[in-house]
């Protein structure tokens, strides 16, 4: 699956169940993650921040909540049915404003130097053209401002290694089968899992689209990584 309006279709039909997917899927921890990656913000104070492949909104969420700073928080997708359950995640907070876009990734509607920080959640994988999507996303950074990816991954050690592709070769898409009705989308999960450009090989991507400092921390032996990249002050 490789082109954008078939990697829409699929998130179109998933949309009412890709919560509770992900809930099942990681035993929670997807929320953990994103937490552990909003904190990073925290001491960026940043006021306007893009979630690039928003999708249902809980990325967006959690940064809102834990980022006291934030003030607009665009949510972006391709996929307006995902983008559906996201106004129902905004905090109660005023001065807080949330602007919810239907825009490709490989194309935003916005300026250069517009954003203060941008996160992406297990949206990366996705993009058909990622060395693109990573130009856009230093294009519309402010300088000395901070991307944030959170993208699924491979473990290294080799027992985990095998227990994680058991259980995300046949568990995941059974489950996906059971909740979605939709197997094909939990089978293109490892798929894409496995065809991602991992660690240093993503690293040498982000550098090539611009970016000055590029490290990741791995989460569940490297079943995710955050990659954090840095824009040039
Ligand atoms: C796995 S979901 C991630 C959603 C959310 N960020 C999260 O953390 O749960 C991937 C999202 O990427 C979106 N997407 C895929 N290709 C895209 C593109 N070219 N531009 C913008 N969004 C895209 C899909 O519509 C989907 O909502």
């Amino acid at each position: 699956m490789e082109n954008t309006a078939a990697i829409s279709a699929l998130f179109r039909r998933i949309a009412p169940r890709y919560d509770l997917m992900n809930r099942l899927m990681t035993w929670g921890q997807d929320l953990r993650w994103r937490r552990a990656a909003s904190r990073l913000l925290l001491t960026e104070q940043p006021e306007r921040l893009l979630d690039l492949a928003a999708g249902t909104g809980d990325f967006a969420s959690i940064a809102s909540h834990l980022i006291p700073s934030l003030r607009e928080v665009y949510l972006v997708d391709i996929t307006p049915e995902m983008l559906a359950y996201a106004p129902s995640k905004k905090p109660h907070r005023e001065g807080l404003h949330w602007h919810i876009e239907v825009a490709d990734a490989h194309s935003l509607p916005f300026p250069e130097n517009f954003f203060d920080a941008v996160t992406v959640g297990y949206g990366m994988r996705n993009f058909s053209d990622r060395p693109q999507a990573l130009r856009e996303i230093y294009r519309v950074l402010r300088p000395n401002g901070m991307a944030l990816i959170l993208e699924t991954g491979i473990p290294t050690s080799p027992l985990w290694k095998a227990i994680f592709w058991v259980y995300f070769r046949f568990y995941v898409p059974f489950l996906g089968r059971v909740l979605t009705r939709d197997r094909e989308a939990y089978v293109y999960l490892p798929e894409s899992t496995a065809a991602f450009p991992h660690r240093e090989s993503f690293v040498y991507l982000c550098k090539e689209a611009g970016f000055s400092s590029v490290t990741y921390d791995a989460f569940w032996g490297g079943a995710s990584i955050l990659y954090k990249l840095r824009k040039d002050a």
